[in-house]
């Protein structure tokens, strides 16, 4: 615990974790000792897992009430953080809250999902990665889905900003590995969250509330276990198969060959 504590913190910022998987990370962290921040736009529900968490695990906490999609966001979170020493960072919020047709969505509300989903992660990766390089540890952690994979219908703009997510994590990955941080993608299929409840009953499916789901606390603590197995973890898929064969490390040897081959053109450095 010491060492991951050593090696990921002193301090995490969760930048969506009101609830669900985020707020799963917060409980995982603190319990290793991991001083939190949280980020996310309700902050009632922010102040009550504040709460939780200092009581449960006496860290400290601080909190980010903002919205991730506006073009100042990673601005206001540095400013935020201050000088705290962030040795993990995860991206969790991102979920589609549009789920239609891509002409039945406006272009300014697409335009607010490829922030908070392509945006937001590039400049908070960059601000928060650098520093992990630096002292050379460190993680970064990217919440994606399996829509990262292809286009699926009532899913375009959901499914090619996961994708860019991906990509970029998937590229740090390679970049960063001999370098002391690690950076692990992992794709959700399908999670027990409110908002995944909410969109369910929305959609008017049946069961919404009561089909059984993969429970938010069980993917985080697989992420977590596998930090240091990037780049790319797809649940359920990577824990069903023989790690060897599975489709995470199908991608992980894609990442590798790609970067050899393309090494010739664009250099070894
Ligand atoms: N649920 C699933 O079945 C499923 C499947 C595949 C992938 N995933 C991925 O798993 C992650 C978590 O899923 P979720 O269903 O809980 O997603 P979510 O609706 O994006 O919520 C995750 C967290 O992000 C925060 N958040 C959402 N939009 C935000 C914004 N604009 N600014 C700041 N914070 C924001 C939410 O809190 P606030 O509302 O308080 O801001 C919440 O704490 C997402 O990246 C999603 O794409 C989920």
């Amino acid at each position: 615990m010491s060492d991951f504590k050593h090696r990921y913190g002193p301090w995490a910022v969760i930048a969506g974790a009101s609830h669900g998987v985020g707020a799963a990370f917060a409980h995982l962290l603190a319990a290793r000792g991991l001083n939190c921040v949280l980020v996310a736009r309700r902050a009632e529900a922010l102040a009550a897992l504040k709460s939780e968490l200092e009581v449960q695990y006496a860290v400290e906490v601080l909190l980010v009430t903002q919205d991730l999609s506006h073009s100042d966001a990673t601005e206001r979170l540095i400013a935020a953080v201050g000088d705290r020493e962030v040795g993990l960072f995860i991206y969790n919020a991102g979920g589609d809250p549009f789920i239609t047709r891509f002409l039945d969505t406006s272009v300014e509300d697409w335009g607010s999902l490829l922030s908070l989903n392509s945006l937001t992660v590039m400049n908070c990766s960059h601000v928060f990665g650098a520093p992990m390089v630096a002292r050379g540890r460190g993680g970064l952690l990217l919440v994606g889905s399996q829509a990262a994979l292809g286009g699926i219908r009532k899913l375009a703009m959901y499914t090619a900003t996961k994708g860019f997510a991906l990509n970029l994590g998937e590229s740090l990955w390679a970049e960063w590995k001999d370098k002391g941080v690690n950076v692990l993608n992992l794709l959700i299929g399908t999670v027990d969250t409110p908002t995944m409840r909410d969109a369910m009953v929305k959609l008017n499916i049946p069961n919404a509330l009561t089909m059984s789901l993969p429970k938010a606390e069980d993917l985080a603590q697989l992420a977590l276990d596998e930090l240091g197995n990037g780049p790319t973890l797809i649940h359920p898929e990577d824990t069903l198969s023989n790690r060897a064969s599975s489709p995470g490390q199908a991608r992980r040897l894609h990442v590798l060959n790609k970067s050899a081959k393309a090494a010739v053109f664009i250099g070894n450095d």
